[in-house]
């Protein structure tokens, strides 16, 4: 593992003090308003509880949603705190607001709860990372800890406005995201597998460059590798297309023939006559899409493939799924990838939020190493940008 230049919860003496911890709980709730996955609470419990064991008082905030500085109530943090108390074993305390008077009065009185804020974007200060919100936030702790890998990209009030103000280190949550990540990048065990899909080819090619410096093979999947196909001068009838990222792909390709990094393209597809659950389908070579059909998963023959490439890696780095998985008819390939991938006798890790949907789907998030809680963050950590909330951190 590599060592991080910042400053962790470790480092400090939190014994008896009230430590202001920024976590990422902006999960999905259903109609009812209740939390259908709880992965990015559970991904806090850590440091939640270090805090709790080492006697200090936690004073928890989050974003959830996008309430653009006004109040939403069906966007209030009450349903997450009730699930974090399900989770904890500890009262939970959900405030209706995040700073002022009545807010210090509440975390002063209630010594023994875990405190939450209402959701930080109900004020404008927050995503303007205001001077004054910051300042407000700040006066209600000692230490500022933060745990939200998820928002580490977003420069806001209380992912670096706040750190202006008092000692700010990074929770353990944070800590392991960077770690894992971090690694990949910089000192993966070789072979180094990458393995890609998802909707939009302009969404990777910032990691697709990156992992052109590092990785030994690139499998590419989903609706992203129709643009690498027909970069490559293939037909790929009316399956999804960039057409304004050929140039760039076809860069790509080229940077990739010249760092002897093997990218591949699936040998076969599950192709359908519309883009429908119910679609007819049939498994044709990459040469041979029929001209009105359309791609909508990778067939037989490349998971065999690509599952053969797995099994000699020492290191897996996942994002995207191969086809659309949410329909029974094109789950095979991401499910035969995500089963190879968990099987193999490798370093596994999964970024990004589809293909963590995948994982809970098939049931295999446990079989995996590590999946991180941070789409666009990880995304951005592993094309090689700084992260402002990581930036805004104490150095070790
Ligand atoms: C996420 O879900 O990616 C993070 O919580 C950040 O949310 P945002 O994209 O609304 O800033």
């Amino acid at each position: 593992m590599i060592n991080l230049p910042k400053k962790s919860i470790r480092d400090v003496d939190v014994a008896g003090k009230r430590v202001l911890v920024r976590v990422d709980f902006n999960v999905p709730l259903d109609i009812e308003r209740n939390v259908v996955d709880d992965t990015r609470i559970r991904g806090a419990l850590p440091t939640i509880q270090y805090l709790l064991d080492q006697g200090a008082r936690p004073v928890l905030m989050s974003h959830l949603g996008r309430p653009k500085g006004q109040v939403v109530e069906s966007l209030r943090m009450a349903p997450v705190g009730k699930r974090l108390a399900e989770l904890i074993d500890r009262p939970v305390l959900t405030l209706k607001e995040c700073v002022g008077p009545r807010v210090k009065e509440a975390i002063e009185s209630n010594p023994d709860k875990v405190i939450l804020l209402e959701n930080l974007r109900f004020y404008p200060g927050e995503r303007e990372n205001l001077a004054d919100f910051s300042r407000q936030l700040a006066e209600l702790a000692d230490i500022y800890v933060n745990d939200a890998f998820g928002t580490s990209h977003r420069a806001h009030a209380s992912t670096v406005g706040v750190t202006a103000y008092i000692p700010s280190v990074m929770g353990l949550l944070m800590e392991k995201e960077l770690e894992t990540l971090g690694t990949l990048i910089e000192e993966p065990e070789r072979p180094f597998v990458v393995v890609l899909g998802g909707n939009k080819v302009s969404d990777k090619l910032g990691v697709i460059d990156s992992f052109l410096e590092i990785a030994d093979t690139i499998l590419t999947g989903g609706g992203m590798c129709f643009t690498l196909i027909k970069s490559m001068g293939l037909e790929i009838g009316h399956s999804v297309i960039e057409e304004d990222q050929i140039s760039q792909v076809a860069n790509a390709m080229k940077k990739a023939r010249r760092k002897s990094v093997r990218v591949m393209v699936p040998l076969d597809f599950v192709v359908a006559d519309r883009f429908d659950k119910n679609a007819n389908f049939k498994v044709v070579p990459t040469e041979a899409i029929p001209p009105d059909w359309l791609g909508l998963d990778i067939g037989p023959a490349t998971v065999e493939r690509y599952c053969a490439v797995l099994n000699e890696a020492k290191t897996i780095f996942w994002n995207g799924p191969m086809g659309v998985f949410e329909w029974p008819a094109f789950e095979n390939g991401t499910k035969s990838i995500a089963e190879c991938i968990a099987d193999a006798s490798a370093t596994t890790v999964v970024g990004g939020g589809d293909s963590d949907a995948a994982l809970r789907q098939f049931g295999l998030e446990d079989r995996m190493d590590f999946v991180s809680t941070g789409g666009g963050a990880a995304m951005r950590l592993l094309e090689g940008k700084k992260l402002p909330a990581v930036e805004a951190l104490a150095d070790r």
